[in-house]
């Protein structure tokens, strides 16, 4: 089976890299012939001199293109292949409009944890989706991560809980970093040790089934050090502040 990728970023870069393991052939066509040539060089796959020869050779249609190009790219594009999208708020339903088709597609949300073949994907199908072609389509997902079929109502939640969240995860630990650096430690040191608390904290979750408030009473002794730092964690809203990051970004999501 050959799967044929339209846009090759940051994204379907690391999905390739997953695929790489598999026996799928791999096609891909970037934003100019240059490119293709250079990033399939990069990549060690093949390129098509244009993305409807792509769409020929190809068996699945991956769109690794951002949002706001897709209706231009589709515009142009006859499509007679089943379709894979993973751009961010574009529905099963516009994905159909856009490609002026009753084709099979597929929507996926990865996340960039793709990079370490770690990302939380989710999967969901339009009608057209045979079983066969969507058991495929997991097989892709699972080469770069962990995959959740999930209902598309939710994939604007997902979106944020999965797609967006390590930008925020990253936020905090830059916001824990620059506070070891305020207290005299070299940023190397506290980014470090942060990293290490936060991966091997969510170890810990996951290993031994306990809840995060489970491990905040296990780490809050009476009267001592972490009460004082998580009441002053919600005393500047920290809870509520999260929520509401959630909340705008899900509703971006709607309105994309
Ligand atoms: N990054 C994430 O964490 C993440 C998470 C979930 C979902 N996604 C989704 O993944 C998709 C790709 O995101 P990304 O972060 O990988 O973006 P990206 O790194 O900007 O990649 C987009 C790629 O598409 C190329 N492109 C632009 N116009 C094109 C055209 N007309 N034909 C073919 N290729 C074209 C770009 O080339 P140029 O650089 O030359 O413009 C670039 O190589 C988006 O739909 C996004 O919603 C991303």
């Amino acid at each position: 089976m050959t799967i044929g990728f339209i846009g090759v970023g940051k994204m379907a870069s690391a999905i390739i890299a997953g695929l790489k393991k598999t026996e799928f052939k791999i096609l891909i066509s970037d934003s100019s012939f240059e490119k293709s040539k250079k990033k399939a060089e990069t990549l060690g796959v093949s390129f098509a001199a244009s993305h409807q020869e792509l769409i020929e050779k190809a068996d699945l249609v991956v769109l690794g293109i951002k949002p706001q190009v897709l209706p231009s790219v589709l515009q142009d594009l006859n499509i007679n292949k089943p379709i894979l999208s993973m751009a961010a708020g574009v529905s099963l339903d516009r994905l159909a409009e856009l490609s002026r088709t009753e084709l099979p597609i597929i929507r996926i949300m990865p996340n960039l944890n793709a990079q370490l073949f770690q990302s939380c994907t989710a999967i969901c199908r339009n009608d057209n989706v045979s079983d066969q072609l969507f058991e495929t389509a997991k097989q892709i997902t699972d080469t770069f991560g962990t995959t959740f079929e999930i209902a598309e109502k939710d994939f604007d939640t997902f979106t944020a809980l999965a797609g967006s969240s390590p930008a925020y995860i990253a936020l905090f630990i830059e916001a824990l970093t620059k506070a070891g650096l305020k207290h005299g430690f070299s940023k190397d040191l506290a980014f470090n040790i942060i990293c290490q608390t936060v991966l091997a904290t969510s170890q810990n979750l996951l290993s031994n089934g306990s809840s995060p408030n489970d491990l905040i009473d296990r780490v809050s002794s009476p009267g001592g050090t972490t009460i004082a730092g998580l009441l002053d964690l919600e005393k500047t809203g920290f809870t509520a502040s999260v929520v509401s990051a959630i909340d705008t970004t899900i509703e971006k999501a709607k309105n994309m």
